[in-house]
């Protein structure tokens, strides 16, 4: 499930600044850029040109930025210093991503009727991790070749995608790769496998893709939300009694960590590990 919102509340500026100062950060000479290639899933600042830089089988014509941003002062000082202006716009991209996201959570709650002072798991969304991962997808020469990135689904309880005015991202609906059109200064909002687990599988996470073309270079920027990284995600208890069983374990982020060091996360086969089969 997902969707794509237009009056969210964010000024055109803030976005529009985000996207060209990252396409400035990728046009940095590599020696600037690779400073912040690591293969520490931990580092606050990870640059990187493959989907799973470890265990990449398909070659991704993808670069990227991941910068952790939550509490953002913790985070900061490690975020690039060039170019110049980078910090200042991303910190403001990424705090008030973080409030549409507040918005969201709490929409979400009401639609599952859960939306009461005793909602611990809202509470914890409240201090929860956030992670703005850059893409950068340069034109590539035989684009029906190879993907910017494979079918997956997102690790986390929402994402917040902004795209610039380049096509490319893919939705699965209904067995087909739908294309999103890329609305200026809009986001798709996309539920994520924790949401999933959450509601006890009432929302879904979506699959999506990444398509390349041979002309144009093509920005994104991902805003990850979810719980604390220490939290154990669970379908809320509130959702569970004697005609509702909970559809997945308890999960948590060091069972993600052990699970993608041996493969690629792709469609959605973390969550599938996670589900419980009723008999
Ligand atoms: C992601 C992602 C889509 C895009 O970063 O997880 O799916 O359009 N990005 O770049
Ligand atoms: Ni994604």
């Amino acid at each position: 499930m997902g969707m794509q919102v237009v009056n969210h509340g964010m000024e055109g500026d803030v976005s529009r600044n985000m996207i060209e100062v990252c396409k400035k950060f990728f046009e940095l000479p590599y020696e600037e850029r690779s400073k912040y290639m690591t293969s520490d899933m931990s580092a606050p600042v990870r640059y990187g040109t493959s989907f799973n830089q470890n265990k990449d089988n398909v070659f991704c014509w993808r670069d990227f930025l991941k910068l952790y941003a939550h509490p953002l002062p913790d985070y900061l000082p490690y975020w690039p210093s060039s170019p110049s202006d980078f910090r200042s716009l991303a910190a403001t991209y990424a705090t008030e991503t973080r409030e549409m996201f507040e918005m969201m959570v709490k929409a979400i709650m009401e639609s599952l009727e859960i939306d009461g002072d005793d909602n611990e798991a809202a509470k914890e969304l409240k201090e929860g991790s956030q992670m703005v991962v850059v893409n950068c997808y340069p034109p590539c020469p035989e684009p029906e070749l190879t993907l910017g990135m494979p079918p997956h689904s997102d690790y986390g309880f929402l994402t917040l995608l902004l795209q610039d005015d380049v096509e490319g991202l893919q939705i699965l609906y209904r067995d087909e790769w739908v294309t999103i059109d890329p609305i200026p200064g809009s986001f798709v909002i996309n539920v994520g496998d924790h949401l999933e687990i959450f509601s006890n599988g009432r929302y879904k996470s979506v699959l999506h893709r990444v398509l390349v073309n041979s002309t144009k270079p093509r920005i994104s920027v991902a805003s990850l939300h979810s719980f604390p990284l220490t939290s154990v995600v669970k379908p809320s208890p509130k959702l569970i009694d004697e005609h509702n069983q909970p559809q997945y374990m308890d999960t948590d982020f060091a069972t993600f960590l052990q699970y993608i060091s041996t493969r690629e996360p792709k469609w959605k086969n973390f969550l599938e590990s996670r589900k419980i089969h009723h008999l």
